[in-house]
């Protein structure tokens, strides 16, 4: 069909192919080339206002759901469902802060460091802000079933967003299918998922093998499928940048700092940054560094190691294949304690490509002992954080050391889960010593905690209380 006809459609990223395709259509691939597709606009026909400054109006109005939403009250850059079938839980009231102890951390001037604090969306990550998207298409296209593999972030926002239907009517309501690895995912997670209600398929395996398991299923029974190869769902996490400057009074950042899992973040990113600028709302776009974990390094051995680079669309793609079949021939299997982006086959590599393009990027990878002893920095500042989110601030500090960021360069670092989501490595990492240290967390590698602010342990004594309290290293259970 001639899609472009219309004000938004979904169109093929591979320049070669640019099928474009409906916005009503439910696909996660170029019907024409199998290739990723994005959301387009037709912005002469969307009432996009003058500057960015113009969408504070809204905060006069946050009874209405979709100005409270963080994510909704942005809608004139993501117009492509009516107002009725949007569904929000009030995601995306999230915070930019400038942090203390991860600035020093790194090595740069006090007030250049932010955190962007993702881990307060209602289910606890940056998810919350593509899946109010996701469904909101699944709405609009009459979707019953929903479903996603995860490594536990997705599953529980898909699943705390299913239960917001659970009043309707059940001709209305939306059933929530997540499947995950087994024995993987950090507990906190899980729970999510199980608490609000969602059919949880524990696979024998690992991510990458519930994704692909979750596609064939998806596709045999026609569910809905909300994993970020679904184009709607990085249209909202386009408002992550928005929130950023909006922060910053609408004045670009340097550098924007992300983990890379499966890497829809950092496509979204560069093209709500690409959108802006086309649409003359920003200067300039600010560069983009995406941090894998050492133990799931797909896009770093692809970038930094093979060389390939998106190329304006014609990026290698035999290169990219083989890499494949040697990881399979190996079987190769990601490992790490950031088990949220314990990755080797991120479905949006294409898109992430072309977003190092678009933000002059970098690519880096970080060892599971830089991120544990970062992500206890970052509580310092009293952000918790999930060990996947720090893997931002870990890669910040080898880029401030290889001097690719430089002093005076304001830096945003996405935190992009919460705490709470994995407590059992945090408590590992504050209370362990030596060898009990090594024993739980040495298969990642980790075998000190210089950050640790170990427990106390005390009798239950007054006189041994008051003598561990005047001594403030004091306290051993032994002492
Ligand atoms: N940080 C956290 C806390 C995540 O949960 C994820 C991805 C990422 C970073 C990576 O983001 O995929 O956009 O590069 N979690 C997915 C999940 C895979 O299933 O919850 P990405």
């Amino acid at each position: 069909m001639n899609a472009m006809a219309e004000a938004v459609f979904q169109r093929c990223i591979n320049p070669d192919c640019a099928a474009t395709h409906g916005v009503t259509e439910v696909l996660t691939a170029c019907r024409a080339c199998g290739e990723l597709l994005d959301v387009v606009y037709d912005w002469e026909r969307q009432a996009v206002p003058k500057k960015l400054s113009d969408f504070e109006r809204k905060y006069a109005t946050r009874r209405n759901p979709l100005h409270f939403s963080g994510v909704w009250r942005f809608k004139e850059l993501l117009n492509f469902v009516p107002d009725d079938k949007v569904l929000t839980i009030g995601e995306g009231q999230t915070l930019l802060r400038p942090e203390h102890e991860a600035a020093r951390y790194v090595g740069l001037p006090q007030g250049t460091v932010f955190l962007q604090y993702e881990g307060l969306n209602p289910s606890g990550s940056f998810k919350d802000n593509g899946m109010t998207a996701g469904f909101s298409h699944a709405r609009m296209t009459g979707a019953r079933r929903v479903a996603c593999a995860s490594t536990g972030n997705t599953s529980a926002s898909l699943a705390a967003f299913a239960a917001a239907t659970r009043g309707w009517p059940h001709e209305r309501r939306l059933e929530a299918l997540v499947f995950v690895g087994s024995g993987r995912i950090a507990l906190g997670k899980l729970s999510q998922s199980l608490d609000y209600g969602a059919r949880t398929l524990q696979l024998a395996g690992y991510f990458d093998d519930a994704m692909k398991r979750v596609r064939e299923a998806s596709q045999a029974l026609g569910i809905y499928l909300v994993n970020s190869v679904n184009p709607f769902r990085l249209e909202g996490q386009k408002t992550i940048m928005y929130r950023i400057l909006e922060a910053l009074n609408w004045d670009v950042p340097d550098w924007i700092v992300v983990p890379g899992g499966n890497l829809g973040n950092s496509s979204a990113f560069a093209k709500a940054f690409q959108e802006l600028k086309a649409l003359e709302l920003i200067p300039r776009v600010p560069r983009l560094a995406v941090v894998n974990a050492a133990g799931a390094n797909t896009l770093h051995r692809i970038y930094n190691e093979l060389g390939v680079r998106w190329n304006g669309g014609r990026y290698d793609r035999q290169t990219v294949a083989q890499f494949y079949a040697q990881m399979d021939a190996e079987k190769r299997e990601a490992h790490t304690v950031a088990s949220a982006i314990e990755i080797n086959r991120p479905v949006n590599l294409p898109k992430c490509l072309r977003a190092l393009e678009w933000m002059n990027g970098v690519v880096l990878e970080t060892t599971d002992q830089e991120i544990l002893d970062a992500k206890a920095v970052i509580g310092r500042d009293g952000i918790g954080c999930e060990p996947a989110s720090a893997a931002s601030v870990a890669g910040l500090k080898r880029l401030v050391e290889r001097q690719v960021i430089t002093k005076g360069e304001r830096v945003a670092c996405i935190i992009t889960g919460h705490q709470l989501k994995a407590a059992h490595t945090t408590v590992s990492y504050h209370s362990l010593h030596g060898e009990d240290l090594i024993h739980e967390l040495g298969k990642y590698g980790v075998r000190e905690n210089k950050y640790a602010n170990h427990p106390l342990l005390v009798k239950n004594d007054l006189h041994e209380i008051l003598r561990v309290l005047e001594n403030p290293g004091g306290g051993s259970w032994d002492a």
